[in-house]
């Protein structure tokens, strides 16, 4: 076993998009775990559009940094709850190793033929926050037209893909590059997409869905925002998910829509938090278990190999470099 471990630590606070000068990575002994806690070699990193924001305040300068990881225990001293040899996941991410209490890891089901790395992406929180948004916020039945922004990334793949075995009828999508507009028609079941550089996202989308949509499912805000409530139809409903085209343009202007069809057209908007909705983590497994096995769904991952590209994967994401959910994996030999 190595006797060294890495943090990435964040040593100052950006305006705009991060550089890899914001970061660090400090050397620590691999660290002793006390009585009741266990030892968590991790495996697998997810890097998220949250920790953008956390970047602002949230992260504490110049020390480990949260986030979601896959791990497994190579010390334990609580036997029981925390075995030797167990794959647990855990929020201590951004670092080689951890040291957890059993209330800070989930141990997790083991589907013979499903890929670990599934449970930091279609099985994970960007799983759940897909099938969350289409079942318990825009409540989806069949037939019903839905309009994704941010298509090709985690929670846009898992939202078509969910749709789509949800009975969804036309799936449009958004995304920043026509490789990825390819790849959301053909891979990812979409009817049909558009790169939103290539004009007002207005106009594209009223190409793509001339007689309208009836859900927008939204992960960035701003200009697709104020588009998607011009082609809702009656009783449309609007799922906010997330703002990442903002996350790095803090003087972006407002979103522009008109008001009154939130009323004309009797429209619903609502936001919501993944972790307010954790209950659904086993229904989610009873749903999408069975079409992974089956071959009905697919994961999109981009994978980075190496715990010294992490910062790497962050910002490559930030600026679109991921296709589906991006994770960092230590190594290609798991
Ligand atoms: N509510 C919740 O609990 C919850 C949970 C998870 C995630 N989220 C939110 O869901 C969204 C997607 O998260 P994710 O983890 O799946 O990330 P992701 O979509 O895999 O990665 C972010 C993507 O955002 C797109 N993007 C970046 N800047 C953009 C811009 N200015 N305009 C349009 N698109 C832009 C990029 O793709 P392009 O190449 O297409 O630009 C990039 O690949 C984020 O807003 C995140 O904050 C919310």
């Amino acid at each position: 076993m190595t006797s060294t471990a890495l943090t990435v630590q964040q040593t100052a606070r950006p305006t705009g998009f991060p550089t890899p000068d914001d970061f660090r990575f400090a050397e620590s002994p691999v660290p002793t775990p006390a009585p009741g806690t266990a030892l968590v070699e991790n495996l697998y990193w997810s890097v998220d559009p949250y920790h953008r924001e956390m970047m602002d305040g949230d992260f504490e300068l110049n020390s480990p940094l949260e986030g979601r990881s896959l791990g497994r225990i190579i010390a334990t001293r609580d036997p029981v709850a925390l075995p030797e040899g167990e794959i647990v996941f855990h929020r201590q991410g951004w670092r080689t190793h951890a040291v957890v209490r059993p209330a800070e890891v989930r141990r997790l089901p083991r589907y013979e033929g499903v890929p670990l790395s599934a449970h930091l992406s279609l099985l994970g929180g960007t799983g759940l926050t897909a099938y969350v948004g289409l079942t318990r916020i825009a409540r989806l039945r069949e037939g019903e037209d839905l309009f994704v922004s941010a298509a090709a990334g985690g929670v846009g793949t898992a939202t078509g893909r969910f749709a789509r075995l949800l009975g969804a009828g036309r799936l449009i999508g958004s995304a920043g590059t026509a490789e990825k507009v390819r790849y959301l028609t053909r891979q990812v079941g979409y009817d049909a997409a558009f790169d939103y550089h290539d004009g007002p996202v207005a106009d594209l989308l009223a190409k793509a869905a001339p007689t309208g949509i009836d859900v927008f499912v939204d992960n960035v805000g701003g200009e697709h925002l104020g588009a998607a409530i011009g082609a809702l139809r009656e009783r449309g409903r609007v799922v906010r998910i997330g703002t990442v085209g903002q996350y790095n343009t803090p003087d972006a202007p407002p979103v522009a829509f008109n008001h009154a069809d939130m009323v004309e057209k009797s429209l619903r908007m609502e936001g919501f938090l993944v972790r307010d909705h954790l209950d659904v983590q086993e229904e989610l497994y009873e749903f999408a278990v069975p079409h992974l096995l089956s071959g009905a769904l697919a994961l999109d991952e981009t994978v980075v190999d190496g715990f010294e590209r992490i910062v790497e994967a962050f910002l490559l994401m930030l600026r679109g470099g991921n296709t589906g959910k991006i994770l960092v994996r230590r190594s290609p030999n798991l």
